[in-house]
């Protein structure tokens, strides 16, 4: 049977039937105020029902915030916390886990977006500078980031708006969250000197730049009962909204966060390897966006092998998934070899309700063959190219 199967206990408490984690992925889908709803509770369902070992939800905000997705949840409310509860219940009912993704857009939004407008949210952000770059489907030509970044005064205080949303989530049933520290959004603005120009402790030194992004662990950490059901998401060779830095920034932030997050004993350090150059596979969504070539990374670079060893000793507290173009074999062989303890699919997943069942019988996963508005829409109801995806005949 392949390694993937096999089941794992994160930090002696929260234990996974097996290593395979359905990666969060926005769909856009949230077409009842910003809340889940029996699209959502079939599509997680479904998934569960066959046995993943953990699911993280689609990025959930834990803020108002006008980002490119109009249909992306929110948990600020009751009613969205007991909206999630639908689908936490139903994961739990087929025996599976769900963690909760928290996910603040920061400077990467808009304060022209209906959301922001009605509910007269903040662009908030380290420094007062702009992302460079970004579309919004929601608005009329191609505006790009908004100028109109506020510098946040006290980052505790939103540090505090992060602790409210995963309450929520926490009282909505969900057995953990995973922090969203890389794709250019706010924790990871804090990470990088180009988007952090700050001169208190939030700001400057390495330290202080790594700081915000633990002060959320911390907080993440008591709202759940402990730290190893807190998985933090890093991509350090990240370069989506103008999150790039050049490599020996990047070397440097990484070490000291990682070493620091294991030893804060987080639960899950999900490593994604998107921007290296290692052997992709089914890069069709992706290469839509190409690495900025003045910043380039070495050869053969591949973050998941490089930091790992900080992540992997024995007696390590923490453990290790990868993700990003991995397919069943590299991911099996990894684990085997101990390089890694758990693996994120995202794109199988939206194509393959039972990515779980294909491994085991060794069926191939199907492939995407509509095109790219299954991802993010338009469609004619939430559960096209979402909920219509067949399993395999065993
Ligand atoms: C449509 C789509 C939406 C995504 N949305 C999110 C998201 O909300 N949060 C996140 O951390 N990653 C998001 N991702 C990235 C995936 O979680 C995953 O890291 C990435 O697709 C690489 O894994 P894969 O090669 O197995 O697809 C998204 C990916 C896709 C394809």
């Amino acid at each position: 049977m392949s390694s993937l199967l096999e089941p794992v206990t994160i930090g002696g408490k929260l234990s996974l039937r097996n290593r395979v984690v359905m990666g969060s992925m926005t769909r856009n889908r949230c077409v009842d105020s910003y809340k889940p709803g029996p699209s959502q509770v079939k599509h997680y369902t479904d998934r569960a029902r066959d046995g993943v070992g953990l699911i993280v939800n689609e990025g959930t905000f834990v803020d108002w915030t006008g980002c490119d997705w109009e249909y992306a949840p929110f948990m600020i409310t009751k009613d969205h916390a007991e909206a999630w509860r639908q689908v936490t219940d139903a994961v739990h009912k087929e025996g599976g886990k769900i963690f909760f993704q928290a996910w603040h857009a920061g400077r990467v939004q808009h304060d022209q977006m209906p959301i922001m407008k009605e509910m007269k949210g903040q662009v908030l952000a380290p420094s007062s500078i702009k992302a460079e770059g970004g579309k919004y489907r929601d608005l009329p030509g191609s505006p790009g980031h908004t100028e109109n970044v506020e510098e946040i005064q006290e980052p505790r205080t939103v540090v505090e708006t992060y602790r409210r949303s995963l309450v929520l989530a926490k009282k909505a049933g969900f057995d953990g969250t995973e922090l969203l520290a890389q794709g250019g959004y706010l924790p990871h603005q804090f990470l990088n000197s180009r988007a952090n120009k700050r001169t208190d402790t939030y700001g400057g030194s390495v330290e202080n730049r790594c700081r915000f992004l633990l002060d959320i662990v911390d907080a993440a950490s008591e709202v759940f009962g402990g730290p190893e059901f807190i998985c933090v998401k890093l991509c350090p060779t990240d370069f989506l909204n103008d999150s790039m830095i050049d490599f020996g920034e990047m070397k440097q932030t990484y070490t000291y966060l990682i070493k620091k997050l294991v030893s804060h004993k987080v639960g899950i350090i999900n490593i994604s390897r998107r921007g290296a150059d290692c052997p992709g596979n089914t890069g069709d969504f992706y290469s839509l966006f190409p690495r900025p070539e003045v910043y380039p990374v070495p050869k053969g670079y591949d973050p998941v092998l490089d930091f790992g060893p900080f992540v992997k000793y024995p007696g390590s507290p923490s453990m290790l998934m990868a993700n990003h173009d991995y397919t069943v074999e590299e991911a099996d062989r990894l684990i085997k070899e101990d390089k890694l303890d758990l693996i994120t699919f995202g794109r199988p997943f939206i194509y393959n309700p039972d990515v779980i069942s294909r491994i085991r019988h060794g069926i191939p996963f199907a492939e995407n063959d509509r095109g790219n508005e299954i991802f993010y829409g338009p469609y004619q109801t939430p559960d096209e190219g979402y909920n219509d995806w067949p399993a395999a005949a065993l």
